[in-house]
């Protein structure tokens, strides 16, 4: 058994920044189909093989992402931690991953069974299944549902992170953000003002 790390390694938190801005951008896009290129207009096509095709180099991202993430115990929680947070981001983490697997999944299978396939940047994947619209329309609520689930999720994750950074100040948030391996105390990008406030211990 190694020794548990006190913050997230460089690898991870690339990975964590990277992925997690192209999914806010994904989640916009996708919201915002129907304004950009409405059902019908010929713009449609096009935009949403866009939203394929950077959903697919996304589901690279994240299957490289989960596999770090397998490999790779997270760092432990600071001591002070109560242990109802801990269950609570733990929970949170893990209901991220299943929805970043399940996004591009949802929309990848339903696409295949629409007789449009995938067109990525520009080369014809051909459908590997039927022109059924009724399984199309299972997986496409699929996706939809999960863009909803995941909004949220997303949410909570933000706030929570804010929370750590601005007002508990307790080395949580500087676990993800880059900079210098080191105890992650020292990391602090907030100063911790409680610390400052405490008596000396002798
Ligand atoms: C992480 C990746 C992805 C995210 C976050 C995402 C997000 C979204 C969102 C938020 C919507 C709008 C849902 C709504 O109507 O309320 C949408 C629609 C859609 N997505 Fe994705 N998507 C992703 C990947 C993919 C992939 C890989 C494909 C296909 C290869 C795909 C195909 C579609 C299609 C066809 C629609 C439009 C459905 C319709 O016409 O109503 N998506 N996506």
């Amino acid at each position: 058994m190694g020794i548990e790390p006190s913050r997230y390694d460089r690898i991870a938190i690339a990975l964590h920044w990277l992925i997690g801005f192209a999914l806010l951008g994904q989640v916009a896009f996708g919201f915002l189909l129907d304004e950009i290129a409405p059902r019908g207009t010929p713009a449609r096509t096009g935009v949403i093989n866009l939203h394929k095709s950077f959903g697919i180099v996304l589901a690279l991202l994240i299957i490289a992402r989960l596999a770090w993430r397998l490999a790779h115990r997270p760092p432990r929680w600071p001591d002070a931690l109560p242990q109802w947070q801990r269950r609570a981001a733990e929970l949170v983490h893990r209901a991220l991953y299943v929805c970043m697997v399940m996004m591009p999944m949802s929309g990848y299978v339903a696409s295949n069974f629409s007789k449009h396939g995938v067109k990525f940047f520009g080369t014809t994947l051909a459908p590997w299944g039927a022109d059924l619209p009724q399984v199309y329309g299972f997986f496409n609520g699929v996706h939809i549902v999960t863009a909803y689930v995941f909004t949220a999720l997303i949410v909570v994750h933000v706030a929570a992170a804010l929370k750590h950074a601005l007002v508990d100040r307790d080395g949580v948030f500087s676990r993800m953000w880059p900079g210098p391996h080191a105890p992650a105390r020292q990391l602090e990008i907030f100063p911790l003002r409680r610390r400052r406030r405490r008596p000396h211990a002798f």
